[in-house]
């Protein structure tokens, strides 16, 4: 039987990126319906996602695991109640459509009686209709579609959500609360202490049914009419709900908060991955790309971009180069683990335009590539952008001081393509070299969208090579990183 389906359900049932079946109907290759898909054009478009390749669910985890090597997700089943529920629920839908199969099939067979009375009556019309009906009769049920089948496993191991106003879909997987799953997905709802106790994450579901997540404190406090508290709660069915999520850093506040030194990490000879852990019940809200100020006691005082994503657990990290300044040479000398560090912020517009289904080039240099790598996080996780294309750029052999998290991307992202650059002079040249190996001719790159990180000199280095090829100066976003 054909079926409608929203582009996110589909994509997780064919293996495929969100951007891969945008790119197809933007072609023409695959019609839309009130933006869903039918199942039957699915198929057509890949006939290898049946059933005898029941590895739909294991690439897809596959994927991802691969790509976020050092990420330590929950992969399992939800706890039996909510499996229990979600077995119900689709029995309840299956004796429904049996229930009316049945009355359509008493309909039909009145209606096959009914005929063969009128043409043993010399009825032409009726004869031929009869005639039809028996034949259509005896052709049998057609074959069950393999993507029907899949999608009813899908709907038991995980809950799909839709948020309302924004349209956003996600997937609620194993036991993790909603708030988790929509912000691994990359969406920016609103959140505070994650642990049920400040309240922000309230939203209204609007439809399906939600329980509380085993464990969770404060869980058994009954939710008032402002909503259910996200973090708290699981999806037992699939969910529709209202919260207002963040479209630009205007919607994010600015917040005053204490982090610890987690992890120091020297990946280079001059470069740092510095982890800051804060306070379960007080992460920072931020987009991926924003900067904060970090101070270490009142005179180390200075600005960084974030190199994580919201999308991902485990606190901030930011990406240190040994400068001639007193805060950078206490990070790399007198740092310890356990360090207190005040963070403020998040401030800055280097933010991922969501919404955009555009394929995106990022351009960064040196340390640059921190806000960058932020970007990249969340646009793999928002999995929206038809392709990405990554060039960074170093002074020295060996400078990429993250190229194997690079290349691990490349490896398991079909739409994802590195470019490890060591110009010797100027950018420029290199960066036209690899537009054109990007097969981008001017008209293409209109359609692009390019965050570009570096800088200053790096910036207005690279800015000209892009809009002379064709980028259209409104789809450019630049962040400085001294
Ligand atoms: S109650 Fe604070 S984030 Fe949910």
């Amino acid at each position: 039987m054909d079926r409608f389906l929203t582009l996110t359900r589909a994509a997780r049932l064919v293996g495929v990126p969100r951007g891969a079946l945008q790119k197809r109907i933007k072609t023409g290759e695959l019609a839309t319906f009130e933006g869903l898909v039918r199942s039957d054009d699915l198929l057509r478009l890949y006939p290898e996602a049946r059933l005898e390749d029941n590895s739909v669910f294991e690439r897809f985890a596959r994927i991802k695991d691969e790509a976020y090597t050092r990420r330590v997700r929950e992969r399992v089943l939800p706890d039996a109640s909510v499996l229990a529920a979600r077995v119900t629920a689709l029995s309840r839908e299956q004796a429904e459509l049996r229930a009316q199969l049945s009355r359509y099939r008493s309909l039909v067979d009145v209606l096959e009686q009914r005929l063969r009375e009128r043409a043993s009556g010399a009825d032409a019309a009726a004869a031929e209709l009869h005639a039809w009906l028996r034949r259509e009769l005896r052709a049998g049920a057609p074959a069950v579609a393999p993507l029907a089948v899949e999608d009813g496993v899908l709907r038991i191991i995980a809950a799909h959500v839709r948020v309302q106003p924004s349209g956003h879909e996600f997937f609620v997987e194993g036991n993790e609360s909603i708030l988790a799953a929509a912000l691994r997905t990359g969406l920016a709802l609103p959140y505070g202490c994650t642990d049920g106790s400040c309240g922000r994450c309230r939203a209204r579901v609007v439809a399906g049914d939600v329980r509380a997540v085993d464990g969770g404190a404060d869980a058994s406090r009954p939710e008032g009419r402002d909503g259910v508290r996200l973090c708290l709660h699981t999806a037992v069915t699939d969910v529709v709900l209202e919260s207002p999520e963040a479209r630009g850093p205007a919607d994010i506040e600015r917040q005053h908060l204490v982090g610890w030194v987690r992890s120091m990490k020297r990946v280079a000879e001059d470069v740092m991955l510095l982890g800051l852990q804060t306070a379960p019940a007080n992460r920072l809200r931020f987009l991926a790309g924003q900067s904060v100020t970090l101070a270490l006691g009142e005179r180390l005082i200075r600005d960084y971009p974030i190199a994580s994503c919201p999308c991902e657990e485990g606190g901030l990290q930011f990406h240190v180069r040994r400068g001639t300044d007193a805060f950078s040479a206490h990070l790399f000398d007198g740092l310890r683990y356990g360090d207190v560090v005040s963070v403020v912020g998040p401030e800055g517009r280097f933010v991922l335009r969501a919404e955009s289904a555009n394929p995106v080039l990022f351009l960064a240099w040196d340390t640059g590539f921190a806000p960058v790598k932020g970007l990249i996080e969340q646009a793999m996780a928002l999995d929206a952008a038809e392709a990405m294309h990554l060039w960074w750029g170093v002074r020295t052999e060996g400078g990429h001081y993250l190229h194997n998290l690079c290349r691990a991307w490349a490896d398991a992202f079909d739409n994802f393509t590195y470019t490890p650059a060591v110009p010797s002079g100027a950018p420029g040249p290199g960066v036209r070299k690899w537009l054109a190996s990007l097969g981008t001719e001017a008209a293409a790159l209109a359609a692009y969208d390019a965050y570009v990180a570096g800088p200053a000199w790096f910036l207005e280095a690279v800015a000209p090579e892009l809009i002379a090829r064709g980028l259209a100066p409104s789809q450019l976003y630049a962040g400085v990183v001294d």
